[in-house]
């Protein structure tokens, strides 16, 4: 796709030094030289600057962010295309990771909505905003799956599954960069982490991997393979080592599984430093052998810490780096540059949106994640109803937008008190002070019919350096859901997360349980539309929630044991801790509605398929009726695992291969279809290749990864 362009960018780089090459594979940031701003203008015009990066910290998620400014963007642009010899545009990238002015939920919540199509729709606005401010390139999306909810960054990512990882990759790119990149709404996408960032041990942020070569391949890689497939113009490489080896320093990750492997052909930028670490991690022996190292690996483009600017020219004119390999780096960058029209459009243009259709779509997307967990027949609430609303969410804006958020408003952000109020018609809102002793507490609920207890975790918990040890709720949101429950009242606890939190012991004493998540400018409005029941619950869970964080990891797409048979993932009570449950509060897929759906006739057009048949394009059609037998209209993610009986590496219990979300009336019964082929029967193995292997599948269709619904089909 990007390879298209490799003629007219082998004609530039002929006319290039060696010197204006390098400059391409150097990204900076503005903010050291705003003392000095003749200094950058003489870099620019020197074509040492190939790409601009609009932050000013490494941490860009959770650190003050400088604002947009265009008219700046442009000027230092013109130099670019105006002054410097060669005229070559720079690349500006921002982190636009869940929303750009409207924001919308974080990555992981988005994924609970188990709807590509919406997903799709949100990013091409956030595309379309980040665009009208001469954003042309992006640091999303994040693909990193990840086992460990301590992680501060596990609410970047799609969760412990990698079909959802690569459904979202798909629609998170569809809507970035469109169905052409030079569409002036359209901007370059970047798959991250690249690789394995998302198994840092312990849930510590940056720290070591430890991945089997399977694992790689059946777990980390297929999100990354689906985003290639996409046509994801760049991807960056991460911090972390795997076994020893750091990624961005490795050509067996760099070239030989991208390149070779995924036939990857648009560019790799490096995270903020990755480069420079290779002398932390105990690789490199100063920077020049980074750039070096990184180089010869494959990572194209050194963000922000100059190690390719200051030594590559050195190792090139000294012979230790070859000049093909300069060349082949600037030729994938232009590449990228050329494909997306960069040199006929290079200035941001500012220009009009639809600011409430956003804001709308944002709150369709945050009402489709938000996932009820629990519900005692007490939702959905009336608008009449008088109602007691605590606890420390109450008034919070922040939080709300989630990690990530580098131009959200927070004041336009309305809380959960503002919303509460605009939903009830006659009902009235009784509210606690600010403090988080709530004093009050039992005089306000005694004026009430029902509590609703705004609980969950701060954005500061997560994010990038921000994992936590324990993923357990507070101690005084503990006190307080204890203290409420001792009431007559009705308890519903509405929680505002990025992560999946721990709650063993606390859903016990709520009636109802709402997982709200970081949900963006809309979280209040979205959560009081399921409360009252104008939208009807719909998301699931992407990740498995841990009773404990004792517990961590646990995620359902294991492999069989040996013995207990089936007893992992708590399947097999005979097989719990010895001090506890060892199955998940909430398994992955699981989310109630108001209504009640019904599976029936769950069946295979065959029984039996050849594996030759299945090579040349043949197809297990597989279907079920699904039925809306509740009390109110409602969407279900119907979801479908299978698993591989008997294979030459064993296969997890259950492996997700395909979900549909379906809108069903009331009383209304739908035929939903999926189909299985090659694609969907095997695995790789250490070499990357991939096998579907005769023998029995077994074929689960149902409303979570538990469901007992099942038929088999054999391969032979
Ligand atoms: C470091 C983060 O790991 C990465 O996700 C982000 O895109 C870069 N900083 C740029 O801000």
């Amino acid at each position: 796709m990007y390879k298209k362009f490799a003629n007219r960018a082998k004609e530039i780089i002929s006319e290039m030094t060696l010197k204006e090459k390098i400059g391409q594979l150097n990204q900076i940031t503005v903010t050291p030289y705003m003392n000095d701003v003749e200094k950058l203008r003489n870099m620019i015009r020197e074509g040492q600057v190939g790409s601009i990066i609009l932050a000013s910290t490494a941490t860009a998620g959770n650190d003050q962010q400088g604002r947009i400014d265009i008219d700046m963007y442009n000027e230092l642009q013109k130099i670019a295309v105006e002054e410097s010899r060669m005229g070559i545009p720079m690349l500006y990238g921002r982190d636009v990771i869940h929303g750009h002015r409207v924001v919308y939920p974080l990555p992981l919540a988005s994924a609970s909505a188990f709807n590509d199509e919406l997903v799709e729709k949100c990013y091409r606005n956030i595309a379309e905003e980040a665009a009208a401010d001469g954003v042309r390139w992006t640091f999303s999306p994040m693909l990193d799956l990840c086992h460990d909810p301590r992680w501060g960054r596990i609410v970047e990512g799609p969760g412990e599954d990698p079909y959802v990882g690569a459904q979202m990759a798909r629609a998170c790119i569809r809507g970035f960069q469109g169905d052409n990149l030079t569409d002036k709404k359209s901007i370059v996408a970047c798959a991250k982490h690249y690789l394995g960032y998302g198994f840092s041990e312990g849930g510590r942020d940056y720290f070591r991997t430890e991945i089997s070569d399977i694992t790689l391949q059946n777990y980390v890689l297929p999100a990354f393979r689906a985003a290639v497939d996409e046509g994801v113009a760049t991807v960056m490489s991460s911090f972390n080592d795997i076994n020893g080896i750091p990624v961005s320093g490795s050509k067996k990750y760099l070239t030989d599984i991208l390149r070779s492997q995924l036939r990857f052909n648009g560019f790799v930028v490096s995270d903020w430093g990755a480069v420079q670490m290779l002398i932390h991690h105990g690789y490199a022996e100063d920077r020049k052998d980074c750039a070096k190292k990184a180089i010869e690996a494959g990572l194209d483009l050194d963000m922000c810490v100059r190690c390719y600017i200051e030594n590559l020219e050195m190792l090139v004119n000294d012979g230790e780096v070859s000049i093909e390999n300069i060349d082949t780096a600037v030729e994938r960058i232009l590449c990228v540059k050329l494909a997306m029209g960069l040199f006929d459009r290079p200035y941001g243009e500012k220009f009009d949106y639809d600011k409430e259709k956003h804001l709308k779509d944002a709150r369709e997307l945050a009402a489709e994640s938000m996932v009820l967990l629990k519900n005692n027949g007490v939702l959905p609430l009336n608008k009449e109803a008088n109602i007691a609303l605590m606890g420390p969410f109450t008034h919070e804006r922040r939080s709300l937008l989630g990690t990530w958020t580098l131009d959200g408003s927070e004041s336009e952000t309305p809380n959960f008190y503002e919303a509460l109020k605009n939903a009830l018609t006659n009902g009235k809102l009784f509210c606690t002070d600010t403090s988080r002793t709530y004093d009050n507490s039992s005089e306000i609920s005694s004026r009430a019919d029902i509590i609703i207890l705004a609980l969950g975790e701060s954005h500061w918990t997560t994010g990038e350096r921000h994992s936590v040890s324990d993923i357990s709720l507070s101690k005084d949101q503990i006190e307080l859901v204890n203290k409420m429950h001792a009431t007559d009242k009705k308890v519903v606890g509405v929680f505002f997360c990025g992560r999946p939190m721990a709650l063993e012991g606390v859903v016990e004493n709520l009636d109802a349980v709402l997982y709200a998540w970081h949900s963006g400018s809309e979280t209040a409005n979205a959560a009081c539309d399921i409360l009252f029941g104008d939208t009807v619950p719909s998301g699931k869970t992407p990740v498995t929630f841990p009773r404990r964080s004792t517990h961590i990891p646990l995620y359902y797409n294991t492999t069989s044991s040996g013995q207990p048979v089936n007893g992992y993932y708590g399947q097999n009570p005979q097989w719990n801790y010895t001090d506890s449950m060892a199955s998940p509060l909430y398994p992955f897929g699981y989310g109630l509605s108001y209504t009640k759906f019904e599976y029936k006739n769950l069946s295979a057009d065959k029984e039996l398929i050849s594996l030759d048949s299945l090579k040349l394009g043949g197809k297990i059609n597989v279907s079920v009726d699904v039925s809306n037998i509740g009390e109110y209209d409602g969407k279900e993610v119907v979801q479908l695992y299978i698993r591989d009986k008997v294979a030459s590496i064993i296969r997890p219990i259950r492996e997700l291969k395909g979900y549909k979300k379906v809108f069903l009336k009331l009383g209304e019964t739908q035929t939903v279809h999926f189909e299985l082929s090659y694609k969907d029967l095997g695995f790789y193995n250490e070499n990357g290749e991939y096998l579907v292997e005769k023998g029995v599948f077994e074929i689960y269709v149902g409303e979570n990864c538990l469901t007992k619904n099942i038929i088999t089909v054999k391969v032979n």
